[in-house]
């Protein structure tokens, strides 16, 4: 479903201030698969989103997205196909407006031509639909202003929103991070639930080890713009945090893995 081939990304190349923001990147993600991505601050998870998603152009590399090449797409073009989830709940709806506002402007993003700016009724129950399995209430309060809503239903709504232009591909950028714990477990239940209704290729930036453990059928962890390792299969079924921390700390002391170990 997306394949990364040898992406780089560099920032304010050739002047003191070089980023190397992703070395030489290559993943694939097959249809209906759902990867979580670790790794320190600074690593170049959200770069790899930027890169996917159209908000940054690589250096070198392709990027192909359900057999197309969109590696010189722009992002208003991509964004029919992949939904977006970012850390800051604010991010994701338009204070001011309601929750049926918000739903307007995201159907109306989605549309491919034409500028109707009425929600199609069948976009408006299965949004109904959606928020109703959701189980928190906010079917009944689509007329009321997102900006009174808490963290954790802002995303749940955001959410929501970006399923509903059925896309191929959903990147959730740390969605839980900024929500207290409760609200964090249901943002995650509403995670799975939507990714498995809709049988949605979903990659899950968090720095959250249980959450890697937890959720998805592949894990990615990132140092310094490269893949380090990924643990799949039958590992990643036994796959504990402990594990995880203690391949993360590896690499925080500074021993990097040598090529030996990232070929084994
Ligand atoms: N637009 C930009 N201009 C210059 N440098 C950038 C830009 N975006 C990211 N970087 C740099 O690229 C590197 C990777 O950043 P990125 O945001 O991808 O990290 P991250 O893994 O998402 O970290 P975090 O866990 O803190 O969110 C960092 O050194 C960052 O400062
Ligand atoms: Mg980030």
């Amino acid at each position: 479903m997306l394949s990364l081939d040898h992406v780089s990304v560099i920032f304010n190349q050739g002047t003191p201030n070089e980023v190397r923001a992703l070395q030489d990147l290559s993943l694939f993600v097959d249809a209906g698969e759902f990867i979580t991505v670790i790794g320190s601050n600074g690593a170049g998870k959200s770069t790899l989103f930027n890169v996917i998603s159209g908000a940054v152009e690589p250096k070198a590399g392709h990027i192909e997205l359900d057999g197309r090449d969109i590696t010189h797409w722009p992002e208003y073009r991509r964004s029919h196909d992949i939904g977006r989830v970012f850390q800051d709940p604010r991010l994701g709806t338009c204070p001011g407006l309601t929750i049926r506002e918000n739903l307007s402007l995201a159907a109306i993003h989605g549309r491919r031509a034409g500028f109707r700016r009425d929600v199609k009724a069948d976009e408006e129950a299965w949004f109904i639909e959606q928020l109703a399995r959701q189980q928190l209430g906010l079917e009944r309060r689509l007329d009321a202003d997102v900006a009174l809503l808490s963290g954790g239903q802002r995303q749940a709504i955001t959410l929501a929103m970006a399923t509903l232009v059925k896309p191929k591909l959903l990147l959730l950028d740390e969605h839980t991070a900024a929500l207290d714990p409760n609200a964090a477990e249901q943002v995650i239940m509403l995670t799975q639930q939507l990714a498995e209704a809709h049988d949605l290729c979903v990659v899950m930036i968090t720095h959250s080890m249980q959450q890697a453990c937890d959720l998805g059928d592949r894990v990615i962890m990132m140092n310094r713009g490269r893949i380090v390792f990924e643990i799949a299969g039958e590992e990643r079924k036994n796959l504990k945090p402990a594990d995880l921390i203690d391949r993360f700390h590896s690499l925080q002391d500074g021993t990097e893995l040598s090529d030996a170990q990232l070929l084994s």
